[in-house]
């Protein structure tokens, strides 16, 4: 019974979907349920192409019941994916056909599950963030209104570590509100010109001024022919930052950064600056997953130095925003290079 009528709602459907009659016989799919499968898929039996006892059951309540059923599958078609499986009765009476089809569709929805998961991993890291300094703080509060009263000394010295704590907290709110503003404006273009050399000697500058441990210590390798690019001064600013200080702080004080801004050799139409340490590097495992959200190789380590592990996260959205590149070799023991492409 393939008729051209129902093979025209299953060519309509933006998902896979087959149309079946009672003895679960396919009478007719669509283009992407062939793909899917990859074979043609009509006269064969359903349980050929699915066996899951989800999918069966899904099915033929169906077909009992007349009522429409889903169900989430998980298939390993050509990679592992998940599906919404949803079955619909196409009865006798409403079709004016002699006889009852089923309607099957299947519903890609890995990247939901995906987000969703990211969603709810993403609040509990954020809740994990904020409860470690809250709990520090709530502690020295009760400290303070108790015990350490009258104790002048001991008073400064949790003031200074109420301080301490507050301003992490203040760090992170302003990290997260960077990242979701950021997400917002991924794919609009940034405006305005940036000379990045000039940025760069800024930060060292900078970063000098702020902690003694980090003066002294960055070799700047420039290239005067560089012309300004096109980005958000800003916003590059706040990379080159994070991947100068990252160098800086998680390397020993008395070893040096080389950073080296070029061109492109080949194309020329890259700006490329390398920054190299000699700190203890990462072992290749932590490298795919150190831009993810509040993702640190050594966690307290990270944190006692004031980190939220939210600055590649925030460096990677700055650069794809700019059409940019970042990526990190490293050897454990050896040291680490950070590098960023931007177009030119
Ligand atoms: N040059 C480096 N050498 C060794 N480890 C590094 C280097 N750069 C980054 N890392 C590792 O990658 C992790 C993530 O870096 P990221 O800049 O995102 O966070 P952070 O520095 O911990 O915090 P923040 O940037 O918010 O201060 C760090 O915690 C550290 O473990
Ligand atoms: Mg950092």
């Amino acid at each position: 019974m393939n008729s051209p009528f129902y093979q025209s709602i299953v060519d309509a459907l933006p998902q896979a979907a087959i149309i079946m009659d009672s003895n679960l016989r396919i009478q007719c799919a669509n283009e992407r349920a062939q793909v899917l499968f990859n074979r043609s898929l009509e006269g064969v039996g359903f349980v050929r192409i699915l066996r899951q006892p989800a999918a069966l059951t899904c099915v033929s309540s169906t077909l009992e019941t007349g009522e429409y059923n889903s169900c989430n599958l998980l298939l390993r078609l050509n990679t592992a994916r998940t599906y919404m499986a949803s079955a619909a009765m196409l009865s006798r009476e409403e079709t004016a056909s002699d006889e009852d089809l089923i309607l099957f569709t299947l519903t890609d929805i890995s990247a939901e599950i995906a987000a969703e998961k990211s969603r709810s991993t993403f609040v509990a890291n954020v809740s994990h963030e904020l409860r470690s300094p809250l709990t520090s703080l709530m502690g020295v509060v009760e400290t303070l209104k108790g015990p350490a009263r009258k104790d002048e000394v001991a008073r400064d010295r949790f003031l200074d570590l109420m301080q301490g704590e507050t301003e992490r907290m203040s760090r992170l709110v302003g990290d997260l509100l960077s990242l979701s503003k950021l997400e917002a404006k991924e794919h609009v273009a940034p405006e305005g010109e940036v000379d990045i050399s000039r940025v760069i000697r800024r930060i060292i500058a900078v970063l000098a001024e702020g902690n003694p441990i980090y003066k002294g210590r960055v070799e700047f390798i420039e290239d005067k022919t560089l012309s300004p690019i096109q980005g958000d001064r800003d916003e590059l600013t706040e990379v080159f930052q994070n991947l100068i200080e990252n160098a800086l702080k998680y390397s020993a004080p008395e070893t040096s950064v080389k950073i080296e801004i070029s061109k492109d050799t080949e194309s020329l139409k890259w700006l490329e600056v390398a920054i190299t340490d000699s700190g203890d590097g990462i072992a290749p495992e932590h490298l795919p997953r150190l831009t993810e959200r509040f993702y640190r190789v050594d966690k307290g380590r990270s944190r006692e130095m004031g980190g939220t592990g939210l600055g590649l996260a925030i460096s990677k959205h700055i650069l794809n925003r700019h059409r940019g590149k970042l990526w990190i070799e490293s050897e454990l023991g050896q040291g680490t290079t950070v590098s960023v492409k931007l177009p030119l």
